[in-house]
């Protein structure tokens, strides 16, 4: 009988595994991508032994497949495809939204890391400042900005011609007349005089510095304050982060409650 060869102990099955896949992402960036904190947070879970793939406890230094592998937290699929990264980013006034401009201007995508590739969802005007939503999930955004699924966002908006008039605060509640169609009803209140907090659902272009304008008050300065769930006041102009999972799993279900609302 030939001498049983010793199994090896499981974290050399894994790293040699690991060595085997140089092309594979590093469980902790892909656990620090989806919101589980920094890198150094995500490789603390991974030496406590919270972290799986493929049902098996990892160590650190494991990379994963991101197509292939199923990684848990807890005993929880961490609920999103390695590689695809969510940022909020407070777009300050004076960048342009779009992924490149002919004039030479600084865009949002410069802000926030090249790789992997991202595209804002939805977007704000060149001198509107606030949240902005970056990502590469094509699904998720497409549902986020969807016209009619889109989720709710919250402007202030600083005015032109001081207080508005509870009329007129009615008027953009029920629906002003636009170019482009009458807006959908909206929730408005004036927290000081001269300042309108706006929340709409829809994306119509330049929306809410029209809306001000067809009362005769336009917009002297506006921001976006929340989309959806997400909100960040502590977020300064020009500065960005990730999702934290609450924030995405909070999403997911607000665009997931918007469709079953108005489908
Ligand atoms: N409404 C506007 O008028 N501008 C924006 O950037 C966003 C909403």
């Amino acid at each position: 009988m030939p001498d049983r060869v010793p199994e090896k102990p499981l974290w050399e099955q894994q790293a040699e595994a690991s060595a085997q896949l140089p092309q594979g992402e590093r469980l902790q960036k892909v656990l620090a991508a989806v919101g589980f904190g920094s890198r150094r947070t995500c490789e603390d879970l991974i030496a406590a032994g919270r972290v799986t793939v493929n049902g098996e406890v990892a160590i650190l230094g494991r990379r994963v497949q991101p197509d292939d592998d199923l990684v848990e937290v807890d005993g929880a699929p961490i609920g999103v495809k390695p590689g695809l990264v969510y940022y909020l980013l407070n777009k300050p006034a004076g960048v342009i939204t779009t992924s490149s401009d002919t004039h030479g201007r600084p865009t949002v995508l410069e802000i926030v890391p090249a790789e992997p590739r991202v595209f804002a969802i939805g977007r704000l005007d060149l001198e509107t400042e606030g949240l902005l939503l970056i990502t590469n999930d094509g699904e998720l955004a497409n549902r986020i900005a969807h016209p009619s699924h889109g989720v709710d966002k919250e402007y202030l908006a600083e005015v032109g011609g001081g207080n508005v008039s509870a009329g007129k605060i009615r008027q953009l509640r029920e629906g002003v007349e636009l170019d482009d169609g009458r807006t959908a009803p909206a929730k408005v209140s004036q927290p000081e005089p001269g300042v309108l907090r706006i929340v709409i659902h829809e994306g119509k272009n330049r929306q809410v510095r029209r809306m001000c304008d067809a009362i005769g008050h336009p917009v002297n300065r506006l921001v976006r304050t929340r989309i959806g769930p997400i909100t960040d006041r502590s977020l300064q102009p020009g500065e960005w982060r990730e999702w934290t999972t609450d924030e995405r799993n909070a999403m997911v279900e607000a665009v997931a409650s918007t469709i079953a609302r108005r489908d």
